[in-house]
Order: C-alpha cells, then sequence, then structure tokens
C-alpha cells in the first residue's frame, strides 16, 4: 500500500495548442488516464486508512435473522463489525424525503431487507483481505418473504409524477376518435429489460473525519448535491464536507446521487475513528445504486389514407421500488417527436422488492424511443410506406402536444445528411429481400433521436493576473465526456486566452457550485457560468482600458472591444488593442475577477420547446439458419446546436450509440422470481458489447444554430445517441428477416 495523501493530483495538461471553441481538442486528461497517472477515488490511501468490505443480503424481501458478528470479529486484522447494532445513528433518518432528488438510503439503520444485494453489515480491516475474509464469516441468516420481481406483478397504480417529479400524463385531442376515424390502425406492446449502469468504475469512497470535518475522495456527478445530503445525514454543515472527484470511470447516472454505500463508508470511519475505504465489488452494484427498470409499452397510432397521422397513444408499464419513487417516463418522447392531432400518453407502475430504479442514460428517452420507434416503422409498413418517407409525412413543425415553435430543429437535415450517407434510398420495401455474399440475411432500419436540451444551475469564477494568466474555478465533473477539455475551451474562448494560460479547476466542492453533469446540460449549464465569469472578467478589462486616455482603446466603449489572443481589440479596428497585461498593469491592478451563473433562461423556456434531435440508420446482418445477429453499421447524424469540440462530441455520440446496440441485442438483467436476485450480477454474463460487437460507426455533426436555449447556443450531446438505436436495430432486424420482435434486448432464440 502506498501512502498517496501528502502527493498532489498532477492536473490535466493541454495536449496542443489552440483551444477555442469548434477545435477539436484532444482530452486534457487523456494522457494521466492512459498512464495511470489520473488517480481515482478508490486510487487514494491516507496514513492509517482501513479497508471496508459489505455484506450484501441474498434474499430480496424480508430480514436479517443472524449475523455471526463474533466470528467476524475474531478474525485477525478485523477492526470492526458495523451493524445495525452498533451503526452510527444519523442525524436524519436515511428514508426521510426531502425533495424527489432525495432517494431513500439503507444505512443499518434496522434489520429489513428491502432488495437483494442490499447491504446488511460492513466489516472494517487492517487489509482488504481480512476485511472480505470478515465479511464472508458474518455467514447472514435471513426471513425470507416471496418477493415480487416481474412486471405482472399484483398493485398496478398510476405515479403522481413521473421520472424524479416530471408533469404527470397528458392528453392533446380525442385520441380515441382519431383511432376510430383512422383508416389505418396499429396497435403493438414492446418490452424492454431491467439494465445496470455498470460503468467501470465501481462506487467507491476513501472517507476522513476530522473532528466534525469530513474529507471525501468519492466519485460524484454532483458535488454540492452530495454534499447537501451527506452534511444532512450527519448532522454537520455543507461546508464542511469537502468531496474531491477530478475523474470518474464513467456514471450514467448512476453517481448523480449520493449511494448508500459511499455513506456506509464515511460511516464506518466516524465508527472506527480513522480513515477508510469502501469500494463495491461488481455483482453488489445490481441493487443499491440504482438501474433502468423494465417498461411493458402499448402504443396504438393511427394514420389516414394518405398516412398521415391521426392519433398516438403511449401507455407505458414500469416498476419502482417498495420503498422510493423513480418512474421511467418513456411516454415523453411521444409529446415531441410526431405531429398527430390527438396524442395521449400514460404511465402504470408496479412496486417491486428492488432497489429504487434511478435515472439511466437518456432514463424514458431511451426506452420509450425503442418503443415508439419499433411502432412507428410497424404504422409505416402497414401503411406500405417507406420508414423515411412516413416520418417525413409526419414531421413535427412545432412541438406537437405543447403547440410551441422548437428554438431550432435540424431534423430533415439529419434525415437527409443520414440517408445519403448510409445509402438509405437503396432499400427494398419488403422485409427478407437482402442477404450478403456469405449469405447472411442483411437488413436497414431508422430510427429518430431526441433528447430535450435542459439547463440547470451552476456558478463559476474567473480571475485574470498581471502576469496574463487566469484560473478559472467550477465545481463541474469530468465523468469521461470531456468537461476538462471542452470546458475549458469556453474559458479561453471567453477570455480570448490560449488554453495553456488558463489554470483550469473543476472536481472538487471547494469550487464555486457546477451543478450537476447529467441530463446531457452539463457543458451548457456549466459554459453559461463560465461565459458569464469571463464576460465580467473582460468588461472590467474593457472599462479599464476605454476610460484610460493613455490606451489605445480610450473612448471605445465596452460594447465596441472583444478580447482575444490575451489582447482587447476594437471591434471596429482589430488592428487597434492592447495587451490585458498592459492594462493591469497601467491601472496598478494585481488581478481582475468576474463570477457567472449558467441558469435556464424561464421566458424562453416558455415560449420555445428544446430539444436536440437525430436520426440514426442501421443495418443489421441475421444468420438465417442460427438467428445470429450482428449489428454491422451505423450511421447517426444528429443536430444539437452549438458544438464546442467535435471529437469529443462525435465520441460522446459513438458512446450513445454503441449503448444503443446494447439496448437492443445484448443488455438485461435476469432475476430469478423465486429468490428476487438478479441471476447476472457480473459483466460475464449481463452482456455489454465488446469491441467485437461495436459495428462499423459514423457520426454526421449537423449543423443548427439556436438563438434561444443559452448564451451558448450548446443543446448537449451525452444521452442523444442512444435513443432512436436501439429502434433502427429493432427495425433492421424486421427488415433482415421479416420477424417482428417486440421484447429488446432480441437474441437469437427470438427469431428461430
Ligand atoms: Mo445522466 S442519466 O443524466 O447521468
Amino acid at each position: 500500500m502506498t501512502d498517496t495523501a501528502s502527493r498532489p493530483d498532477p492536473a490535466p495538461r493541454p495536449l496542443r495548442q489552440g483551444s477555442s471553441i469548434g477545435q477539436p481538442l484532444t482530452r486534457r486528461d487523456g494522457v494521466l488516464k492512459v498512464t495511470g497517472a489520473a488517480r481515482y477515488a478508490a486510487d487514494h490511501s491516507p496514513p492509517g486508512m482501513l479497508h471496508a468490505v459489505m455484506a450484501v443480503s441474498r434474499i430480496a424481501r424480508g430480514r436479517v435473522a443472524h449475523l455471526d458478528v463474533a466470528a467476524a470479529e475474531a478474525h485477525p486484522g478485523v477492526v470492526a463489525v458495523m451493524t445495525p447494532r452498533n451503526a452510527p445513528r444519523l442525524a436524519r433518518h436515511p428514508d426521510e424525503k426531502g425533495d424527489p432528488f432525495t432517494f431513500r438510503l439503507d444505512l443499518l439503520q434496522d434489520d429489513r431487507v428491502r432488495y437483494a444485494n442490499q447491504p446488511v453489515a460492513v466489516v472494517v480491516a487492517e487489509t482488504l483481505e481480512a476485511a472480505t475474509e470478515g465479511a464472508a464469516l458474518l455467514a447472514p441468516r435471513f426471513e425470507a418473504e416471496p418477493p415480487a420481481t416481474g412486471l405482472d406483478a399484483d398493485g398496478r397504480f398510476v405515479p403522481g409524477a413521473i421520472g424524479i417529479g416530471d408533469p404527470p400524463d397528458v392528453v392533446k385531442g380525442d385520441v380515441e376518435a382519431g383511432l376510430a376515424a383512422a383508416s389505418r390502425r396499429i396497435e403493438a406492446t414492446y418490452e424492454t429489460a431491467a439494465q445496470y449502469h455498470n460503468a467501470l468504475e465501481p462506487h467507491a469512497v476513501v472517507a476522513s473525519w476530522d473532528g466534525d470535518r469530513l474529507s471525501l475522495e468519492m466519485p460524484s456527478q454532483g458535488l454540492a448535491m452530495a454534499q447537501g445530503r451527506i452534511a444532512g445525514l450527519f448532522g454537520i454543515d455543507p461546508g464542511d464536507v469537502h468531496i474531491r472527484s477530478p475523474f470518474l470511470g464513467g456514471g450514467f447516472g448512476s453517481k448523480g446521487m449520493v449511494a448508500g454505500p459511499q455513506v456506509l463508508g464515511i460511516m464506518a470511519a466516524r465508527l472506527v475513528g480513522r480513515p477508510v475505504k469502501l469500494v463495491m465489488r461488481r455483482e453488489q452494484m445490481f441493487g443499491p445504486v440504482g438501474h433502468r427498470a423494465p417498461t411493458r409499452q402499448t402504443l396504438r397510432l393511427g394514420t389516414d389514407e394518405a398516412g398521415a397521422l391521426t392519433a398516438l397513444d403511449h401507455h407505458s408499464l414500469t416498476a419502482s421500488s417498495t420503498f422510493d419513487d423513480f418512474f421511467e417516463p418513456s411516454g415523453g418522447v411521444s409529446h415531441t417527436l410526431y405531429a398527430a392531432p390527438a396524442i395521449a400518453t400514460r404511465h402504470e407502475a408496479v412496486r417491486l422488492d428492488t432497489g429504487t430504479p434511478l435515472f439511466m442514460r437518456a432514463p424514458g428517452e431511451a426506452s420509450g424511443s425503442a418503443a415508439l420507434e419499433s411502432a412507428v416503422d410497424e404504422m409505416a409498413q402497414a401503411c406500405g410506406m417507406d420508414p423515411l418517407a412516413f416520418r417525413l409525412r409526419n414531421y413535427a413543425e412545432a412541438e406537437p402536444v405543447s403547440g410551441k415553435p422548437f428554438s431550432s430543429k435540424a431534423l430533415r437535415e439529419c434525415y437527409a445528411q443520414g440517408a445519403e450517407r448510409f445509402g438509405w434510398s437503396a432499400r427494398p420495401l419488403a422485409p427478407r429481400q437482402m442477404r450478403d455474399e456469405a449469405g447472411l440475411l442483411v437488413g436497414w432500419g431508422l430510427g429518430t433521436a431526441t433528447f430535450p436540451a435542459l439547463m440547470f444551475q451552476a456558478q463559476a469564477r474567473a480571475e485574470l493576473r498581471a502576469s496574463g494568466d487566469a484560473t478559472v474555478e467550477i465545481g463541474a465533473i469530468d465523468m469521461g465526456q470531456g468537461a476538462w477539455t471542452s470546458l475549458a475551451q469556453i474559458a479561453a474562448e471567453e477570455l480570448g486566452l490560449d488554453i495553456d494560460r488558463i489554470d483550469f479547476r473543476i472536481g472538487s466542492s471547494d469550487l464555486p457550485d457546477g451543478g450537476i453533469a447529467g441530463g446531457s446540460a452539463h457543458t451548457a449549464t456549466a459554459g453559461a457560468a463560465i461565459h458569464g465569469a469571463a464576460a465580467q472578467v473582460v468588461a472590467q478589462l474593457a472599462a479599464l482600458a476605454t476610460a484610460d486616455p493613455a490606451s489605445p482603446l480610450y473612448g471605445a466603449g465596452n460594447a465596441g472591444v472583444v478580447a482575444r489572443g490575451g489582447r482587447l481589440l476594437r471591434r471596429d479596428d482589430e488592428g487597434r488593442g492592447e495587451d490585458f497585461v498592459a492594462i493591469l498593469a497601467r491601472a496598478g491592478r494585481g488581478a481582475v475577477e468576474g463570477r457567472g451563473t449558467g441558469a435556464p433562461d424561464p421566458a424562453a423556456r416558455d415560449a420555445y420547446a428544446m430539444h436536440a434531435h437525430g436520426a440514426v440508420f442501421a443495418e443489421v446482418k441475421v444468420d438465417p439458419d442460427l438467428g445470429q445477429i450482428r449489428a454491422t453499421r451505423l450511421v447517426g447524424a444528429f443536430a444539437a446546436g452549438r458544438i464546442i469540440n467535435p471529437r469529443l462530441v462525435r465520441s460522446q455520440y459513438y458512446g450513445g450509440m454503441i449503448w444503443g446496440v446494447s439496448f437492443a441485442l445484448q443488455e438485461q438483467a435476469v432475476m430469478d422470481p423465486r429468490s428476487g436476485r438478479p441471476m447476472n450480477a457480473n459483466l460475464a454474463e449481463y452482456h455489454v458489447p465488446v469491441n467485437a460487437d461495436v459495428p462499423s460507426l459514423e457520426a454526421i455533426l449537423v449543423e443548427e444554430a439556436d438563438p434561444h436555449v443559452n448564451p451558448l447556443g450548446i443543446k448537449g450531446v451525452g444521452e442523444i445517441g442512444v435513443t432512436g438505436t436501439a429502434g433502427a436495430i429493432a427495425n433492421a432486424v424486421w427488415h433482415a428477416t421479416g420477424i417482428r420482435v417486440r421484447s429488446l434486448p432480441i437474441t437469437l432464440d427470438r427469431l428461430l
């Protein structure tokens, strides 16, 4: 074990010059990651640190009847065994619900078991091996009750809100009348499987108490929210909770909220009075850290003779846990995607003995678009229309349910550019018409991608010093998407400085609140805060220069200057300008500071519907004898407003589309209905694409300017790639085989 407490983290550094918005910079943290110099939470080992290992439940419902605490305590190296009998009492009960963003946690406050893999004890020891052995020696015995495990469970109800408080279901127009008047109708039910995020980096925490002050190395997608939640549980001031999260090995939503096991690590550190490291094992992540709930969605569509929709009805059945509320909002996509005079979406749910579901990459949109895009394809087929022509026939010029104009919408261009690149016009209308040279069936499918352009809240601070160097600080998060790079590019652009001149700081809770890295809104929100802070710096420089008769900018006025290359330039004559250094020197100023806020603009959001869009074209090959399915080619064309870094954006689209492949063909958690335990809680049997499963991928960045969405015109690119793709692949499988599989993932047995 190495003592790494006193060694500072190496700062991510640029790999190349030239930094402005739109440049395809390589990830600034890339070299640190591939050389192992980037230290993740679990890489930290402060002096005196102990290791904690959880024992978890093997039943899904009931209580813990016995733990052999004496055996565990007797094991050499074991320092403490934390169970409900000695777990620190908390200032706030973990079932106390503050707001929809406060999720109930299982923190050893009693002996109840609410889901499989729920923590039931924590063993703290001098070594990981001793803690692991101690946890095994606990040999828990349980009193089990029969679990509810699937969507056929009793007790359907209508949730009061979907997602975590989104508006309830909507009805526009008369769907039944629209269906009755239709000349063609389809009704179909689609199922999507439960999925678990499975970020490469498991949830972890290294917790060190100093009196009532708490230091945490902990991956988190939202530092200020985590600070608040932890402070509330321990009855301390949020300012006394310091969280460092400079690097994450993925999150996908599962690190948006503090996870119960992370809090258990903090409790264990308090119990033993020494720093504690707790890292979850892969199988333990199938329970207490969120998942995407299964869905069963019934779509009813009707069209007139010309293939124009007369009605769209989208009913979704999903599940939450027995003790908390998160309802996968699958119907949302039907509010926004296709023009229909009558649209209704409804959600029902059952309560299952599982951990509480959570947002997972494109929560609602991924599962919802998988069903909607399949149904739209089936409707096109019923009309005898090409699937692209059908979608264009029903193109929404305004947001269908709200009637609002779109702040921008380049979906038509996405369809056109994607179709051209893919070669869609050569697609035969009927299925089972194409074979490759090896005799495999070939099919082509299309799915429309969509994701809302959200904005949350963030703050940033920028300081320009007399040396001409700057510091930009924001508690933003890079969970792999490239924030270290793209946000620094925004800072460089807005300050008019080369990226090398900026000490760019993120990933720590002692920086200004950077908001949550989620909802595909982080670049837009944090970027707006950085934009605001930099604008204040530039405005102060301009005020100093334009008021000074000794400056070449004298009299140019604030509106008349622009910052570029470390200089302020007159807008009307860019040959006239002055160095930042000279301006500060003559004014006798050591530094100027600016602060900015990113937040949604309520008036703009009231006036416009804001969404990113895309079109995903998929090719699959199916073995006619064995049913084996391969996705072989994906072309996605996406329009998402202003692109900060095309290299990183492509990477987000590729990642999203690979998740779509996974959604359509591979991922599913399989529950044992007898025990309520996931039967494939490991990466050998919970299938996600490996390199050999990833098809040829192309992402086309369709130009789109949006003057309304936020100051920088950014819509967000993190989640849209998974939407549309699963439907496109399902549609391609139908086109290859003539078999419509309505249950995802589509596995080979369903084609035989
Ligand atoms: Mo995401 S599911 O908003 O981290």
